[in-house]
């Protein structure tokens, strides 16, 4: 029979989901796996980091580390789906509730098309469906041709942290041209509640108002300085739009992307896709 979880653990757990009012929270952006990325150094400080997402509610996590960028050659698809099962294997025997799936966050190339079409680089969840976006933070890119792209491989984007690039910060209206191809803006949890700025904290609430589909993501590396902060971003946002925009935001857009929300997600905001008709 197998090992029961912490029950300290799983009562965090419980607690934050009884807030959240859901039975699973998904991470969708997590620097989790040891020695790959600038994440966790060891399997130690991959458990902590693991531990601490358990206690915001977290019960599947995509581990989303780098590739391409200074990554470039380094971290494989075969790499992470290894490290993602050895992880599980630690989990399991740690008692620790938490499930991990494998992911990749992709910094934006011209290459990026084909080297998924020669499985090198990971998609969300390894699902072939979703694909984590890292653009430059200085410069803008138009990511509109390699979203046509992606679109004709039957692939959506999801874009990590828009409101973290300097030029969408100050103009979030410049991305309504990527309209057009649906991608998803994965909003870093850390940037609602403020812990990059009041600039990039409005950028988020702007973005998010846009009429694009959104969610909210940890994007943590560690239990120090990038630790996880669902639970103080859920209320954040739960405050600036409402209970259940936060829910779509925070629970329901993160679960589709694992395959465990059935619905299509619907219009999050107040503005809506009415500003973008
Ligand atoms: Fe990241």
């Amino acid at each position: 029979m197998a090992a029961p979880w912490d029950s300290e653990l799983i009562r965090r757990q419980r607690q934050s989901l009884g807030v959240y009012q859901a039975q699973r929270c998904v991470d969708t952006h997590c620097h989790c796996l040891p020695g790959i990325d600038d994440g966790p150094s060891s399997l130690e400080e991959s458990l902590a980091l693991c531990r601490a997402l358990v206690q915001q509610g977290i019960t599947h996590v995509i581990a989303t580390p780098h590739q391409l960028g200074r990554y470039e050659g380094a971290v494989s698809a075969p790499v992470i789906r290894q490290a993602v099962k050895t992880l599980n294997e630690s989990l399991l025997t740690e008692r620790i509730p938490l499930t991990i799936l494998p992911g990749a966050e992709i910094r934006v190339d011209e290459r990026v098309a084909s080297l998924l079409q020669e499985d090198e680089l990971m998609t969300l969840a390894d699902r072939r469906r979703h694909v984590l976006l890292e653009l430059p933070f200085d410069l803008y890119l138009d990511l509109s041709p390699l979203l046509a792209q992606l679109q004709a491989m039957d692939l959506r984007a999801v874009v990590a942290h828009p409101e973290r690039n300097r030029v969408i910060a100050k103009n979030p209206e410049r991305i309504r041209s990527w309209s057009e191809y649906d991608p998803i803006l994965q909003i870093t949890c850390g940037s609602v509640v403020g812990r990059f700025g009041p600039s990039v904290q409005a950028a988020s609430f702007a973005l998010m108002d846009l009429g694009f589909q959104a969610l909210l993501a940890s994007d943590a590396h560690d239990t120090q300085g990038r630790s996880p902060c669902f639970a103080e971003s859920f209320a954040a946002v739960n405050n600036h739009f409402s209970f259940y925009v936060a829910q779509r935001y925070c629970i329901e857009a993160p679960l589709h992307l694992i395959g465990g929300c059935p619905e299509p997600l619907g219009e999050t905001t107040s503005a809506g896709k009415a500003q973008l008709a």
